[in-house]
Order: structure tokens, then sequence, then C-alpha cells
């Protein structure tokens, strides 16, 4: 991460029983632009960082707006979110990075959001109705639990926004992804079954790779703690159970680049040269895991010895 920056919560808003919105405003100076589909790393005060979709319109400046789910298997991150943070509490913020952004040549857009998957999507809708781009968002979701800034989106979308309740219409996506016209591009961000079924019904539908676009941000999930060595410098860290290993290299102040925290992007890819790893990213295919890992996702299943 390149910058980092002071900020004041100037304001909590519960949207859903489950889901909680938080807004941002520098200590000092001002948050730099951002561009729809960019998150930011949040760095709480238990040590926990996680990356959030900036939700807010990308032309208003000045703030940082994110939505967290509570997830009941949180490592502290949403739980400190949800039971903790209040207004005027300080934290610290990455720079906004884009790994979701809108493609520039599609014709048309295919939005497609299961839950807080549609957090990314608040941004891009707002700024493709600015660039008057034919476009149409498909949400899944619970109603009353999980369908945040539903009303907002009907004002917004009209006609354009698709409704999925999950007890009364299932979403059905051959329907959404058959029959497109070329140049249509389609985006999904939600839970893992949802991107999992999306890209496996537009490669049976013939879509090619580069027309479909994801994004997964998945919380690193606890594990058994372990423990690393460094084979450069002879050090050696414990990992703890709700600790990522990126976290506990960060915490030894060994810089390791990354972006995403949740095993998509591939910044934060290190080699290790001996050990049992259990792996858990979308990155790295089965013969880089021979001998690289994610830490940010990532754990050992005993000791490793990392080329660090
Ligand atoms: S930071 Fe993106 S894969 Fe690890």
């Amino acid at each position: 991460m390149s910058a980092w920056f002071d900020v004041r919560v100037s304001a909590v808003r519960a949207i859903t029983p489950v889901i909680r919105e938080f807004t941002f405003e520098a200590l000092d100076g001002t948050l730099p632009g951002f561009s729809s589909g960019s998150h930011v790393q949040l760095c709480l005060p238990n040590g926990v960082r996680n990356a959030y979709s900036l939700l807010g319109d990308p032309a208003e400046t000045g703030y940082y707006r994110i939505a967290v789910r509570r997830q009941e298997q949180s490592r502290g991150g949403s739980r400190y979110l949800h039971e903790q943070l209040q207004v005027d509490e300080h934290l610290r913020l990455g720079a906004p990075a884009n790994l979701f952004a809108l493609h520039g040549e599609a014709r048309r857009h295919i939005l497609v959001a299961g839950g807080i998957g549609i957090t990314p999507f608040l941004a891009h809708c707002r700024e493709l109705l600015r660039r008057g781009a034919d476009f149409e968002l498909h949400y899944a979701y619970r109603a009353g639990i999980s369908d945040a800034y539903r009303g907002e989106l009907r004002e917004l979308l009209g006609e354009r926004l698709h409704e999925y309740d999950s007890a009364q219409r299932p979403l059905d996506l051959n329907q959404i992804l058959r029959q497109r016209p070329l140049g249509s591009h389609v985006y999904a961000c939600g839970p893992q079954r949802l991107l999992l079924a999306l890209r496996e019904q537009a490669a049976a539908l013939g879509w090619c790779d580069s027309r479909v676009h994801w994004e997964a941000f998945a919380a690193p999930e606890p594990g058994l703690p372990f423990r690393v060595e460094l084979a450069r410098s002879g050090r050696q860290l414990e990992v703890a159970a709700e600790q990522s290993l990126l976290e506990a290299l960060e915490a030894a102040d060994v810089d390791v680049p990354n972006l995403c925290r949740g095993g998509v992007c591939g910044q934060c890819q290190t080699r290790y040269l001996k050990g049992e790893v259990e792996h858990r990213d979308h990155f790295l295919d089965a013969g880089e895991r021979a001998s690289s890992l994610m830490p940010c996702v990532s754990r050992g299943c005993g000791p490793i010895l990392l080329d660090l």
C-alpha cells in the first residue's frame, strides 16, 4: 500500500438488521477521488485489516462510504464494525484501488449482485447513468435481511432494476446471460456460490472470459495457529488462529505488497520453501501452488519456511 489516511467516522447507519453503513472523513486535508468499483483497506484497532468497496458516487468528493454485513464467522472485522465502532472514532484507511472497473468498450453492462455484493454497483450505477450507458442491474437478496439500498435503487434505476427476493423468485442466470448482443459485459459481486454459478453459466453459453468480470472480497477465515520461519533473516513468527499470515508479517514489519486481501488479485504472491500449505486463494493454479502461496488468505498446515 502506498498511502494511508487518518479518518474520522462521521456517520454510522443501520441499513438492515445485518448491514451497517459507515461514512469516513479525512482528519487532515482531503481524501483522494476514486473510480467506481474501487475498494479501500480499513485498518481496525484490533489489528484486523480488510478491504471494502466504496459505495458512494465517485463524483462526490470529501468522504468515503462503505457498508458491512455482519458475518457470523468473523475474525473480528465485521463484529468490531457492528458492535464497537462509533461516530467520532479515528481509523486508518488505505488509498483506493480498483480491481473491478467498468469495461471501457462494453456496449451493454449487465450487473449481477447478491446481498452485500450490491456495494460496488451503487457506485457503478451512478457512473453508468452519468455516462448515459446501456445497463441493467439484477439484485438478489433476502427481503428485510440483505436487501440494502433497495428503495434507493428503485428510485434511481426504475426499470433497469430487476429484483430477486430469494423467498419468491430465485435468480435465473441462464435467462440473464442468454442471447445477449456482442459487446455485452457481465459483472458480478456476491457470495462465492453466485460467482461460481455465474462463471459456469457464462462458459456454458459461450461467453468469453474477457467479458465476464467478478469480485470476491472474501475476508480471510480463521484457522489453526502455525509457525513461520523467514529464510533470509532466520526470524520466526507465530500466526494466531484469528490472524492471517499477511497480518502476522505486517505486525512484524515485513512488507508484502497487497491489494484485495481476499486471495484474488495476486499481489501478495510469496514463495515458500518448506512445509504444507492450505491454499485458500482464487489466483494460483495447481502448478504454482507447489512453490507459492497467497499469505492474505492461505495458511500453513504446520510450520512453513517462506522465501522472505
Ligand atoms: S492481496 Fe490480493 S491475493 Fe493477496
